[in-house]
Parts: C-alpha cells; structure tokens; sequence
C-alpha cells in the first residue's frame, strides 16, 4: 500500500529511472506491454531522456519513505531537426511524466506537474508543451493544470502552458 512521498529535483543518475517513466508513458494503454528495449531504442523514445542530463533540462522526481523513485516530471529542449510528439518550438520545452502503477492516482502525479511548471517558470520558459493520446485521462489532468489543447490530430494532442 502506497504510503508517504516526496518529491526532490532530478539529478544526472535519475536517467535510468526516467527512462523506466518514458516506457511506462508509451505502455499507458492498458495491454500495452511493449519491452523497454524495444521502446528505448526507438528514436521517437529514446530522445526524452538519451545524454540525461543536459544542460537544458530540468525534472523532478517523487521518492518513496526509503527514498526509492516512485514517480517523475521532467522537461526537455527538443530541436526542430529531431522533435518530440509535442514541439510547438525550438525555445519551448517538452514535458513526460510517468508514475509507478502501484502509486497512480494518490495524487503525485499532479504535485509532480505543479512542480515543473514552477520550475519552468522560474526558469524563464514562457511555455510548456506536451504531447498525450487523445483517450488518455491524462489529459483531464493537463487540462486542469492549465495546459490548453494547440493541436489536434486522429490519435493524439499537442497542449501548452502559457506561463502568466
Ligand atoms: C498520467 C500519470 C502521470 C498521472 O499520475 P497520477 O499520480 O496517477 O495522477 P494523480 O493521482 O495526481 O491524479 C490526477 C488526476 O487524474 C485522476 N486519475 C488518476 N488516475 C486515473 C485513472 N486511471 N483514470 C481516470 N482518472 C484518473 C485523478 O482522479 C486525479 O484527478 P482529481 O485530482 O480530480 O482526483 C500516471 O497515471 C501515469 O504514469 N500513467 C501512465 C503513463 C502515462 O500515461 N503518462 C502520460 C503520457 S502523456
């Protein structure tokens, strides 16, 4: 049963547990149980996290009461030549975020979110974007954390936080 959490930035050794998040987002639907490998080899994958962690990018990641990574957020500069799902432009940063099964829906998914969009703002970003299927709930999450639909396609959206 899951029990207490914090949550602490991310740092460069978290990038093996960032990918174990990138396999869960791509694994969301359920029956979806395609092997790490197989995701994290993939291009349109791999660049979430591959060099983790650079210069540019920022996360945070939720840790269990023995301090075991449970849950993370993070944000990442994609370039025009090789983008994310969800590039809306070069300056703007891509988010993923990914929760352990056993620790969905306690809310720290949602504490995750607030936290980077802080961060980002801190930082300077003056956007957000993300990338998520159009039949995912995580999108009533994004949605009421601010984060408004830019673009719309058959299977997936594109939405953005506009930093106040
Ligand atoms: C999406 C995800 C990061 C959300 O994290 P989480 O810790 O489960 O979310 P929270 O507990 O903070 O819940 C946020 C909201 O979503 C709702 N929610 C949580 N799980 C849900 C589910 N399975 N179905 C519908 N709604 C759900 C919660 O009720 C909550 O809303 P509320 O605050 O109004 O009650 C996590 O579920 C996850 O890793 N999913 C698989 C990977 C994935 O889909 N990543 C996103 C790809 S774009």
């Amino acid at each position: 049963m899951p029990d207490a959490y914090s949550i602490r930035p991310a740092v460069q050794a978290d990038g093996s547990f960032l990918g174990d998040m990138v396999v869960e987002a791509a694994n969301w639907r359920a029956g979806g149980a395609r092997p790490r490998h197989e995701i994290l080899t993939a291009a349109e994958h791999r660049r979430y996290v591959s060099g983790w962690m650079r210069p540019a990018d920022a996360g945070y990641v939720a840790v269990d009461s023995e301090g075991q990574p449970i849950g993370a957020a993070w944000y990442r500069m994609l370039s025009q030549a090789d983008p994310g799902f969800g590039f809306v432009g070069t300056a703007v940063p891509e988010l993923i975020i990914g929760v352990q099964p056993i620790w969905r829906a306690h809310g720290v998914g949602r504490a995750l979110l607030r936290r980077l969009v802080v961060s980002a703002r801190e930082q300077g970003h003056s956007r957000l974007s993300l990338s998520v299927e159009n039949d995912n709930f995580a999108r009533t999450l994004y949605r009421s954390e601010g984060f408004v639909v830019v673009d719309a396609g058959p299977t997936r959206v594109t939405m953005v936080h506009r930093m106040p």
